[in-house]
């Protein structure tokens, strides 16, 4: 018995999801010693490379479960907000399975704002001043943003695609931002109102077991579509890590201010916190808040994070999910830089062409610091073409962080297909 325990099990893995993080994730985890097989549902091109992909429809979990019990999966990985907000984690553990990756009432911390601002304040997390307006409560939503400071935010109270959130610098904006969300734009679960803070944004990762954390290396993304922060929000256009504004001591706050506060108050609440906890901060000097929880890992932050840490993933996550995070799985959470770049359609993030066909991947990763991870693609009459907004993260290491810049954007350069786009400034403000 002693013999089994001191070594570690062998996985077999199953991860649920198809984008440029489920990649990372997969590359990271077939990387790991302890990983004997992985699976991936869906899965895409890229993905394939490391993992066999079964196509398994992730809503039916009845389905989930009776492949894992079928295949003798020991650890199930949970990619994406959606399969989370609709209970997979909690039906596979009902089935004995373990998984990485927060239970439905856990994973409100995103999917409703509202009660992730009403557990901060009770927990004295540092976030933006708010008040929250149920779905029949338009009329004092109004009457709020009329003599609220501007800029306000206002944010949808559900799911919303990462489009529920409107900073409006003008009142009309306000008004109609709210009269929006309350006609339906998304459904109809009210509003949170909160005040805008100013500083820098950064996302730190921490992977929870319910009780205790690992934090991983910051990490910062790019939001907005045009170079110098300017035009739509997208899902992200490039990200790097570590992040070095995010400092020793702004880690040591997010530790025992906000992730450690995080942990005690879902188990106390009855919702123990077992996945990734992804804290997207806002820094100006000293001072952080927290803007939004997700339950989650960040795409396409977690292309860059996986790409400097120096740990058996699938030893790490599977202590999370059993409650008793190793971390001696991890040598260093920061080995070197990696910098990623998002190959976007042209018209991202509005209308834009699939289909189109894909060159110059193997020249890209022709250097052997280069990844590039799949987010949108597919395979028609054996062609790789773009099949989404984001279609590539095309992610370099190097052991400074303009190098790992450097080596991203020549091997973007390498790549072609129509309407291609990205920003070149990824990383600039931190170089
Ligand atoms: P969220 O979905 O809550 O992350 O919001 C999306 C984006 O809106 C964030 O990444 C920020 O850029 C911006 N944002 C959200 N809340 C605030 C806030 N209170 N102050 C300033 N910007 C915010
Ligand atoms: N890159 C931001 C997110 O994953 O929500």
């Amino acid at each position: 018995m002693l013999f089994l325990r001191t070594f570690a099990l062998m996985e077999r893995i199953l991860l649920i999801g198809s984008g440029g993080r489920e990649h990372a994730l997969a590359k990271a985890l077939v990387a790991s010693t302890s990983c004997d097989k992985l699976w991936a549902a869906p899965g895409n091109p890229g993905i394939e490379r490391e993992a066999e992909c079964v196509q398994l429809n992730v809503a039916d979990h009845g389905a989930v479960a009776k492949f894992c019990l079928k295949n003798d999966v020991s650890l199930v990985v949970i990619g994406p907000e959606q399969p989370l907000s609709e209970g997979l984690a909690d039906f596979l553990r009902e089935e004995n399975i373990d998984v990485f990756g927060p239970s439905k009432s856990a994973a409100q911390l995103e999917w409703s704002k509202g009660f992730s601002k009403d557990f901060m304040l009770k927990h004295h997390i540092p976030t933006a001043p708010y008040r929250r307006f149920t779905p029949t409560e338009r009329a004092a939503a109004l009457d709020h943003v009329r003599i609220h400071t501007l800029p306000v935010v206002i944010k949808y109270d559900g799911l919303a695609a990462g489009k529920g959130v409107v900073v409006a610098s003008t009142r009309d904006e306000a008004l109609i931002a709210v009269n929006d969300m309350f006609d339906g734009a998304f459904g109809s679960d009210g509003v949170v109102i909160e005040g805008f803070l100013i500083g820098e944004e950064a996302s730190v990762f921490a992977v929870c077991d319910g009780r205790d954390f690992v934090l991983l290396a910051p990490a910062q993304d790019h939001k907005r579509i045009g170079d110098g922060d300017t035009g739509k929000n997208t899902g992200g256009m490039g990200a790097y890590a570590p992040a070095p504004i995010v400092t020793p001591e702004i880690l040591a706050t997010v530790r025992t201010r906000i992730v450690k506060p995080v942990l005690d108050g879902m188990r106390e609440g009855g919702s123990p916190f077992i996945g990734c906890l992804f804290v997207g901060l806002m820094i100006d000097g000293d001072d952080v808040n927290v803007v939004e929880f997700n339950a989650r890992f960040g795409d396409p932050e977690t292309q860059v994070v996986m790409s400097v840490l120096n740990a058996d993933v699938a030893a790490l996550f599977a202590s999370a999910a059993r409650g008793s995070i190793d971390a001696s799985t991890i040598t260093t959470v920061a080995m070197g830089y990696a910098c990623n770049v998002v190959l976007a359609s042209g018209g991202y993030p509005d209308e834009y062409a699939k289909g189109l066909p894909i060159s110059g991947i193997d020249e890209a990763e022709a250097d052997p610091h280069v990844t590039v991870f799949h987010a949108g693609t597919s395979m028609k009459d054996n062609v790789l073409v773009t099949n989404g907004g984001r279609v590539l993260g095309v992610t370099a290491t190097a052991d400074t962080l303009a190098n790992a810049v450097r080596r991203s954007y020549e091997a973007c350069a390498k790549i072609s297909f129509a309407g291609k786009t990205h920003r070149s400034d990824i990383a600039a403000k931190a170089v």
